[in-house]
């Protein structure tokens, strides 16, 4: 199971591990290999619905979900607390925005098999942070509907996170607009800054990376999620690594080289810390503007919901070539 998997069958739990074994290509029609499960190797629709919805972006690429399956066609969607970041993460706010994305993910990725999810959220409500992975996120039913596919599954296959720097590129109002009507957003509101605050907005980008970096719990948890090379991205198919900050060619080998066993010392090393963070801050200031989703409030149920309109978003941005994260 390449993209962990992670399902518990009528009381029996399945994990991720296993639908990761099925990472094939998606067949003649698609000509790149997929990152996930192929949801073509599965029958019942849950499981193809699961599977699509493991393509979602999510943090760390750690791909703490869990699931319960009750019948072909709906399952329970849980936070897997055994991948959990609780350095990074400790509120468990950003896996449940990345419950979110699972389930935008999912939606846009089934209606191309003539099924629209019912998403019932937080369907036992709020739970504390050491419930999680005892209570449910969501529970979903596909209702078998005529083939209306959602124009944003068209992205799920080649999304990905880039974080290249921009080159000359600058998002105009109309091309925004246009990604946010196929977005659709429900829950927030989506707020483009591109006046001449984005300056200020990216600094503090950047010094929450200072941060992270300087941390040793936090910087230490990314070493623990990064996969060093090819035979461990291939092996683990989770975690973090060099092809997502587009490291190639003779750059990549060198800091395959250096980062071999990911030692904890040579990790923390702050020439390391500096020289990443210098390549981060020239990344990160190339950007021209900065999207923020704002909801109301800042509940468990905005987390998961922000994380919906966002993979929306995402897949919306993706459709334009645009594709960075930060
Ligand atoms: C809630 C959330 C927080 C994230 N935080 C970061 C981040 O701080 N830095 C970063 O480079 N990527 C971040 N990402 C992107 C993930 O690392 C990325 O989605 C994951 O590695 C899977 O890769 P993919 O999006 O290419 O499928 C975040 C994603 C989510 C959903």
């Amino acid at each position: 199971m390449k993209r962990r998997t992670f399902i518990f069958q009528t009381g029996t739990l399945i994990t991720t591990a296993m639908l990761a074994q099925c990472n094939t290509s998606v067949g003649t029609k698609t000509p790149y290999t997929i990152r996930r499960p192929n949801p073509n190797d599965f029958k019942a629709p849950a499981l193809k619905a699961i599977a699509l919805g493991m393509n979602a972006p999510n943090p760390h690429n750690t791909q703490a979900w869990k699931f319960q399956l009750h019948s072909d066609t709906t399952f329970t969607l849980y936070i897997d607390e055994s991948r959990l970041l609780p350095a990074t993460d400790p509120t468990t706010r950003q896996i449940h925005i990345g419950c979110g994305c699972f389930l935008s993910v999912m939606q846009a990725g089934i209606s191309v098999y003539g099924y629209t999810p019912q998403i019932h959220l937080l369907p036992e409500g709020e739970y504390l942070v050491d419930q999680t992975g005892k209570f449910p996120v969501a529970h979903v039913s596909l209702i078998s509907t005529e083939p209306i596919t959602d124009p944003l599954a068209e992205a799920i296959l080649t999304r990905t996170t880039n974080r290249l720097a921009y080159q000359n590129y600058t998002l105009s109002l109309d091309e925004f607009k246009s990604i946010l009507l196929k977005t659709k957003a429900k829950y927030s509101t989506i707020k483009l800054i591109n006046d001449s605050t984005v300056a200020d907005h990216l600094s503090w980008l950047y010094e929450g990376m200072v941060i992270e970096s300087t941390t040793y719990k936090t910087y230490d948890e990314s070493r623990i999620w990064f996969r060093e090379n090819d035979y461990r991205i291939e092996q683990l198919r989770d975690g973090i690594n060099l092809s997502g900050a587009r490291t190639t060619g003779f750059k990549k080998w060198l800091a395959e080289k250096i980062l071999k066993g990911l030692n904890e010392k040579d990790w923390h090393n702050s020439s390391a810390i500096n020289q990443y963070l210098s390549s981060y801050e020239k990344k990160v200031k190339s950007s021209k503007a900065v999207v923020h989703l704002i909801t109301d409030t800042n509940t468990q149920l905005n987390w998961i919901q922000a994380g919906m309109d966002y993979a929306r978003f995402q897949l919306a941005a993706s459709l334009h070539n645009i594709i960075s994260t930060r």
